[in-house]
């Protein structure tokens, strides 16, 4: 990791565990990298390393509770505003079940809980085996994962306590790695800062549309396409909301996920989301038409006319989502996919034009390589400035070129 100048705040939460000396090699590579960063403990975590290490080390007094500290009647409060990035480690079982509870006991649990909700921040586990691998534990790293928390692994090892398994906090180099990514602190050319700190809606999967309580109309879409944009963003220090139809996928590293299930509810929670984005990529496979009136019960095939289902439009999420970008005095960038098997850039253009987009993905579905539940793609990405090809390539590496564009497009109008 090079000497760097940024200037970004990163609080380091101190848990009480063994792990708890190696927070220490953490803060050096931050501040190497050029972080400011502050700490605060729990008692636990004092017991493993003292206040007097900490101080010595951020050279400001650490407050060792909710009382008394005397840069800040309200800690809590004072720190999580201070912050642009937050880190614990190393995380605790006790304390991963309070940030997923929201229990504010003490100074670290409170100061966790008033960090708003558009900062980074990133928890580094480490614990016995058994603990880990715990329903409990799992339930807890799952939970604040679907609310955009990153977690940063533990790997596997000879534990502490003698076992030998997963709990081993990860190493310190990739932790503190993790917080200068969250961050956008990375050393490519300043363009690609573009996303850093700003919100991203990206909508993913199919849509099921109920005919009754056991029957759907869906479609072929794996959601991956969206799911690698919504990775790849949070990858570049962007707030991820990932607005997800059913699907078999995991919620990507620091993405908040929206679980919907039809059109008309992966409608609603764009339509909610997109207030607060700066940009909407709109990958859903949605359906174009729904059951008018879906029954409540089995429909019986034989007298319940299964044959004559009637049919309405759906409402189309990209382009209401286009007509609102200016909504609220704030310019908003707007990505929409095109699935075509005849004229491809013809019809796209068409998209770009009538659902207000800034930039479409041009996808031929009729193409083995590309598509539907298809690991590759080969798309073309068209805007006001063109029309640009892009070979056969992975997912992951369509959704960098994909945000690559973007992130130009937003430096050049900064
Ligand atoms: N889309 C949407 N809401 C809908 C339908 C489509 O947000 N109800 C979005 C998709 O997420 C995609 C884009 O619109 O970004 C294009 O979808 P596509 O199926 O290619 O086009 P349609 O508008 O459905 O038009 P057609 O089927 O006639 O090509």
């Amino acid at each position: 990791m090079n000497e760097k100048t940024v200037d970004l705040h990163v609080l380091m939460c101190v848990c009480g565990g063994i792990a708890a000396y190696k927070a220490v090699e953490v803060l050096r590579l931050l501040q190497k990298a050029g972080c400011e960063v502050r700490v605060a403990s729990t008692q636990d975590g004092l017991r493993f390393v003292g206040s007097a290490t900490w101080e010595g080390l951020v050279h400001r007094p650490t407050p060792t509770s909710l009382y008394g500290w005397a840069e800040s009647s309200i800690p809590h409060i004072y720190l999580s505003e201070w912050a642009d990035a937050v880190l614990v480690v190393p995380a605790t079982a006790n304390t991963l079940a309070k940030m997923a509870t929201g229990i504010a006991d003490d100074l670290v649990s409170s100061t966790l809980l008033a960090v708003p909700s558009e900062k980074p921040m990133l928890v580094a586990p480490a614990m016995n085996v058994h603990m880990w691998r715990s329903a409990a534990t799992q339930q807890n790293v799952e939970t604040l994962k679907a609310r955009g928390v990153r977690v940063v692994m533990p790997v596997e090892g000879h534990l502490a306590c003698d076992a030998i398994g997963e709990g081993k906090l990860a190493a310190v180099e990739d932790i503190a790695g993790a917080v200068l990514e969250a961050l956008g602190s990375r050393e490519d050319a300043d363009s690609s800062r573009a996303l850093v700190g700003r919100t991203v809606l990206v909508t993913a999967g199919p849509t099921h549309e109920a005919i009754d309580p056991v029957r759907y109309i869906a479609n072929r879409s794996s959601g991956k396409m969206g799911y690698a944009i919504a990775e790849q963003a949070a990858r570049r220090g962007a707030k991820v909301v990932l607005v997800s139809g059913p699907t078999m996928l995991d919620v990507p590293e620091g993405v908040r996920r929206v679980d919907v299930v039809s059109a008309a509810e992966m409608y609603d929670a764009a339509v909610a989301a997109f207030d607060e984005a700066d940009i909407a990529i709109c990958a859903a496979a949605v359906a174009d038409y729904t059951p008018a009136k879906p029954a409540d019960h089995k429909l019986k095939k034989a007298y319940e006319h299964l044959d004559m289902l009637e049919l309405v439009e759906t409402r189309d999420i990209l382009a209401a989502l286009g007509s609102l970008k200016e909504a609220g005095g704030k310019r908003r960038y707007v990505v929409g996919f095109a699935a075509e098997t005849d004229d491809l850039i013809a019809n796209a253009f068409k998209k770009l034009e009538h659902k207000g987009c800034d930039l479409v993905v041009a996808n031929d579905v009729s193409r083995t390589d590309s598509g539907f539940g298809s690991d590759t793609n080969h798309v073309s990405l068209l805007s006001a400035s063109g029309v640009e090809e892009l070979p056969t390539m992975t997912k992951t590496e369509v959704a960098a070129r994909l945000l690559d564009a973007i992130e130009r497009s937003l430096f050049i109008a900064s």
